[in-house]
């Protein structure tokens, strides 16, 4: 049985009071024991909320750099996080790649770091518009995985969630339908198959992304294939939140 996932990625919103009490009522909000929850807050949060939510939601960073320390103004460490506590990171979300020019060389160092000091890794991948338009998203995303995840060992790979989140649907309200998540991941569990093997393929939880809120989750979820989902703009309401993931 594959490991259901509902990770709310917070981005860069929320003032201090503000993440107070959207903590306040994920502690008193009810979420199925089968689900993992995770959230992903701003650094500046990340070791007070470690303390402050309740335990079965675990507090993970949206970023980091891969060197341990040193002369690198402005960024933060996947040991200092190791430090406060930290277990998961988030990889290659669209934002870190278009906005920040990441590339698939950076991300694949990246997932090396974090899997060599034990971090346990979500991985996105997802085409933009004009890639689905021409109908070539396939190809698009299995390169993104081959350059920077399909190296891992298969042992490796237990630390990995991938999530898939078409860009077009990031922040848009033009969720991907039922049937194009559903398409996709199964392309990546096939692939998965094909690189390693099918019992490696069907371990790896593979999430969706991209505009998914208490409505449309339930469908989404509904896929054979589709193991949870990363939540941006829904994921800042407690109520949405545990709606997402009572979905199953
Ligand atoms: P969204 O963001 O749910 O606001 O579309 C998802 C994400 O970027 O992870």
């Amino acid at each position: 049985m594959r490991q259901k996932i509902v990770a709310g990625n917070w981005k860069m919103n929320l003032q201090s009071e503000e993440v107070d009490s959207l903590v306040n009522a994920l502690n008193t909000s009810n979420f199925p024991s089968d689900v993992e929850i995770k959230i992903f807050p701003s650094f500046i949060y990340l070791d007070r909320l470690t303390k402050a939510v309740k335990n079965d939601i675990h507090v993970g960073a949206q970023n980091f750099f891969y060197e341990q320390k040193g002369a690198f103004t402005g960024e933060v460490s996947y040991a200092q996080l190791a430090s406060i506590g930290i277990k998961d990171v988030l990889i290659g979300h669209s934002e870190r790649r278009s906005i920040f020019h990441e590339s698939e060389l950076l991300l694949k160092e990246k997932v090396d770091v974090a899997i060599s000091n034990g971090l346990n890794v979500i991985f996105c991948c997802g085409e933009p518009l004009n890639i689905r338009e021409s109908n070539q998203q396939e190809d698009y995303v299995k390169k993104q995985l081959e350059e920077s995840l399909f190296h891992l060992t298969a042992e490796q790979l237990k630390q990995v969630v991938i999530a898939y989140e078409p860009v077009w649907a990031i922040g848009t309200g033009m969720t991907a339908t039922s049937d194009q998540a559903e398409e996709m991941h199964l392309s990546i569990r096939n692939w998965l198959k094909d690189k390693y093997n099918e019992e490696v393929a069907n371990n790896v939880s593979i999430l969706y992304g991209g505009s998914c809120n208490a409505s449309n989750a339930k469908e989404l979820f509904a896929c054979s294939n589709v193991d949870g989902g990363l939540i941006g703009g829904a994921a800042l309401d407690a109520a949405s939140f545990s709606s997402i993931a009572n979905s199953y």
